[in-house]
């Protein structure tokens, strides 16, 4: 224990902000929690960096809104996917980025970014893995008609949707549920799976066995 903290009881040393960057594609409203919970106090992290493959992404614009560094990098631009990969790796370690969270970025990572951040790349998926994986999965559940949908946080490994799965969380399909209906249900969920993962990760609470992560209590 420090000087300060032995003659201030009840002070709490702020453990160092783990430095997110966040992948986006389109509306990021995966991002708005993750950026409101940072400022609230809900997420012992910060947002370092939000990079786009889409010029126009809302994402982006929320990003300004908070005063976060936003990168748009035109997938254009890149000859490969890897090359692509390798521009958006550069960013994030400009950033000392620690964690990566896909939050509705619609673009499949390559071993490029996987393989320099093993086990630190969380996505989040709105279907109950390993139902429903790829695009369209509220789609796919109402066409199969499934009675619970939900969705799935986890880390992101070789295989598209099937890394180890750290948070789950169960939505129920009603009867007149459309597309739009079910999806804006879900994705209410998906906010809040999605922070708490991430406070989990901050928190050093994640322990791989296998493919199964186990949530540790907090020390
Ligand atoms: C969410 O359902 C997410 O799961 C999917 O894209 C949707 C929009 O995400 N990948 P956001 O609003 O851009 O965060």
């Amino acid at each position: 224990m420090g000087k300060y903290e032995a003659e201030n009881p009840g002070y709490v040393m702020a453990e160092k902000r783990r430095i997110l960057g966040v992948l986006v594609s389109g509306l990021g409203s995966n991002l708005q929690a993750i950026l409101e919970a940072c400022a609230k106090g809900g997420l012992n992290a910060s947002v370092g960096v939000v990079i786009s493959d889409k010029k126009e992404a809302q994402a982006l614009d929320r990003a300004r809104q908070f005063k976060v560094s936003e990168v748009y990098l035109d997938p254009k631009a890149s000859d490969s996917r890897e090359a692509y990969d390798q521009r958006i790796l550069k960013e994030l370690k400009r950033h000392t980025v620690e964690l990566v969270i896909l939050a509705g970025f619609m673009r499949i990572v390559t071993p490029v970014l996987i393989r320099a951040y093993r086990n630190r790349i969380i996505n989040i998926h709105p279907a109950l893995l390993p139902s429903f994986p790829g695009l369209h999965a509220q789609r796919q559940a109402l066409v199969y008609g499934v009675k619970v949908s939900g969705c799935t946080v986890h880390f992101v490994d070789e295989q598209v949707d099937q890394g180890p799965i750290i948070l789950q969380t169960a939505v129920p399909v009603l009867e007149n549920d459309t597309e739009e209906t079910l999806s804006e249900r879900i994705l209410a969920e998906e906010h809040r799976i999605l922070v708490q993962a991430i406070q989990l990760f901050v928190e050093e609470r994640l322990e791989l066995q296998d493919r199964k992560v186990v949530i540790k209590e907090l020390r």
